[in-house]
């Protein structure tokens, strides 16, 4: 296995196997994405007819780490995904001027490697789901700084969780100053009912139908417990309110997501009484060095000291497709900050922003790349949560 140099890529003079670097990639990338059908199957259509590429190409995937090669087609790639070459296939040595073929060849790579990603979240998902959950979950999403994507990405993991997983998933929003998860549920679906009042009513609460009139339903079929909208009601929400409240939820519920405000639970005592309460957090940063060194790193440790039993697991979101290298060291530098098996990726995606702010997020109706980051943040999560 052999890489090149990208100056040489177009180079006819140059020898050996076709190799395809990831600015190939990211130059398909900006000229135009192949979006896969919802099943996450490619046609052939799908390729515009282009060569698919020679088995023993390589990608080298700078968002991993620069130099780092994937498999172009991985071994375990179902022979469903194998698109055969079309008669008029372009050599696979691309010569000079032929761009456009190249580019197509490392979407191509690249989509291939994407959807085989999936269908292994995709199984990875079916058997958590079969062994099942040996206990019920409650899960922290939180972050230091606000605007990262807390709500976004609890959002995304309800619908996973209820989705993928088929389990019985609350997102309770409990950023209480006005935070934006009731504004992710449908018009139609909209309710005053908040946490205080599921509190208030607590006695009255014997089994899910009795619940179910205080929460707004996503499509997916998750719910959401909203916070109280007004003032007087919000400064009512005591630590004593969250522990009445989510007593009484959790016992409809196998998985339970608190979308928290910022803040490591210093100083705000709802962030405080969250990390206290939960079986698990997500702490959600961007890959840049100050958020990195310095955020997540004291984060982790302050996490680590205060609640010493809590797992911990990271979700680096708004990973751009072309990371700077400054981007790349700051992905390195939180794969060593926590076990780089417990730090997953979530890429900027616009369809993902329009989506959640449009109050129609469908999981399906992403771009492959992001429905395998949300799959495989859900699928490394619920593994610890399963028999
Ligand atoms: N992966 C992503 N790709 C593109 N946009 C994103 C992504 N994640 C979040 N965003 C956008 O970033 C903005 C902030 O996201 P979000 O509201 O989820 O953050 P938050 O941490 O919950 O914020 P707050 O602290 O105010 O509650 C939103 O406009 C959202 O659509
Ligand atoms: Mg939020």
């Amino acid at each position: 296995m052999s890489t090149k140099d990208p100056e040489n890529l177009d180079d006819p003079a140059a020898s050996g196997e076709a190799v395809i670097t990831a600015d190939s990639i990211y130059a398909a990338e900006d000229e135009e994405w192949v979006e896969l059908t919802p099943l996450g199957v490619p046609s052939a259509g799908d390729y515009g007819g282009t060569d698919t590429g020679s088995p023993d190409a390589q990608v080298r995937d700078d968002a991993n780490g620069p130099g780092r090669l994937l498999s172009a087609r991985p071994q375990s790639a179902p022979a469903a995904l194998a698109v055969p070459p079309p008669q008029d296939s372009p050599p696979t040595r691309t010569p000079s001027g032929n761009r456009p073929a190249l580019r197509h060849r490392a979407r191509a790579l690249l989509t291939d490697k994407l959807v085989a990603e999936e269908r292994d979240c995709d199984a990875q998902l079916a058997r958590l789901r079969v062994r099942g959950m040996s206990r019920s979950v409650v899960l922290a999403v939180s972050s230091i700084k606000g605007g990262i994507g807390k709500t976004t990405i609890a959002r995304s993991l309800a619908d996973a969780f209820q989705g993928g997983l088929r389990q019985n998933t609350l997102l309770v929003d409990l950023d209480l100053e006005w935070g934006t998860a009731v504004a992710t549920a449908p018009a139609e679906a909209q309710r005053e009912s908040s946490i205080l009042d599921v509190y208030r009513r607590r006695d009255e609460i014997h089994d899910v139908g009795d619940l179910l009139p205080h929460l707004m339903s996503f499509g997916s079929g998750a719910l959401l417990l909203r916070a109280p909208r007004e003032p007087r009601e919000i400064d009512a929400v005591t630590p004593e309110v969250l522990d009445g409240a989510l007593a009484t939820v959790r016992r409809f519920f196998q998985v339970v997501l608190l979308d928290l405000p910022p803040g490591a639970g210093i100083k705000h005592e709802t962030c405080r009484w969250a990390y206290a309460a939960v079986d698990e957090a997500l702490v959600v940063t961007t890959p840049t060095m100050a958020t990195v060194d310095y955020q997540l790193r004291h984060i982790l440790q302050f996490l680590r000291e205060s609640y010493p039993a809590l797992p911990l697991q990271v979700a680096l979101n708004v990973v751009p497709n072309r990371p700077s290298r400054n981007v790349r060291e700051a992905l390195a530098m939180a794969d060593g900050i926590l076990d780089s098996r417990r730090v997953l990726r979530v890429h900027r995606d616009d369809a993902l922003a329009s989506q959640i702010d449009q109050a129609a997020l469908d999981i399906n109706q992403l771009g492959v790349r992001t429905r395998v980051d949300i799959k495989r943040l859900a699928a490394s999560l619920a593994e610890g949560w399963c028999r």
